[in-house]
């Protein structure tokens, strides 16, 4: 038995990285899935991809701090695969800088595209979720929603702030049948952990350094962010509500490594 047979599932940043595991995920569960990212060209060819190997899916390249955008493309995926009854925030950006030297265009580039636009999803979503008698929303956060790596400022205040907000619309919405809740990943192997190491002047020694943090000596996979991501959407958690989840292998309960 399928584990997201009737989830019609609306994930934002899925042309790659976590994104795009999880698509590929909850379609090996036969969801429906309706896949949103701004880079319209990467976009395209995923969603070629996926297509071609049979999954009932529909696509829209949008920016998600674009609202009317999001709200087209929210009423795009009903008409293609019926009303969204689950959204997976995902599209997020790293801006990571010295609080001092932060700029006002950082700041703002921060929390619309990790704060705002996961909320211009779940106000697109949410009317038709509430409608339809429930569904789920789940939030990819970060452990930076918890702790704190300095210079990496203001990225953690964005995620501390979506984390609020999958409390917020999970109490709020409670009794009409919507959970809402959140991911906190570690360090997961994606293009942005890589682009994060090539900062650096040794980017080897980055990696090697980012490796050595974790109690198991390795990082995440995007896959095993999915494979929760399934279990968070589908019906097997039903009072899982407001609540996170971390996936990081131990590595922000750690006090210091060994
Ligand atoms: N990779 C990690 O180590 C890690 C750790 C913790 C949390 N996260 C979170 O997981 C999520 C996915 O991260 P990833 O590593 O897969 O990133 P990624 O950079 O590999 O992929 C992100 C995708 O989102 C899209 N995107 C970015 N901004 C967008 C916007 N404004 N509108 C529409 N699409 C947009 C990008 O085009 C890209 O395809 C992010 O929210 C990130 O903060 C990642």
């Amino acid at each position: 038995m399928a584990r997201l047979s009737g989830k019609r599932i609306f994930i934002t940043g899925a042309a790659q990285g976590i994104g795009l595991a999880i698509a590929r995920a909850c379609i090996a569960e036969d969801a429906a899935v309706f896949l949103v990212d701004r880079d319209a060209a990467l976009l395209e060819s995923v969603a070629g991809e996926l297509a071609k190997d049979g999954a009932r899916i529909g696509h829209q390249a949008a920016d998600i701090t674009d609202a009317a955008a999001i709200s087209a493309a929210v009423a795009k995926a009903g008409a293609e695969i019926g009303t969204i009854n689950a959204l997976i925030n995902n599209a997020g950006v790293n801006v990571f800088s010295e609080p001092l030297e932060t700029t006002d265009a950082e700041w703002d580039r921060c929390f619309d595209i990790n704060l705002k636009g996961a909320w211009n999803c779940c106000k697109a979503v949410l009317p038709g979720i509430i409608e339809a008698g429930g569904g789920a929303i789940l939030n990819i956060a970060s452990t930076h929603a918890f702790t704190i790596i300095p210079h990496t400022f203001p990225y953690p205040l964005a995620k501390h702030a979506l984390l609020g907000m999958t409390k917020s619309l999970g109490l709020e919405y409670a009794g009409r049948g919507v959970r809402v809740n959140a991911i906190a990943p570690g360090y997961v192997a994606t293009q942005k952990v890589i682009d994060y190491w090539n900062g650096f002047d040794d980017p080897e020694a980055a990696k090697a350094e980012t490796m050595k943090l974790h109690p198991g000596g390795r990082i995440a996979t995007p896959e095993e962010i999915a494979l929760a991501a399934v279990f968070m959407i589908s019906d097997e958690c039903p009072f899982m509500n407001a609540t996170c989840l971390t996936i990081d292998g131990g590595l922000s309960v750690q006090q210091h490594p060994a």
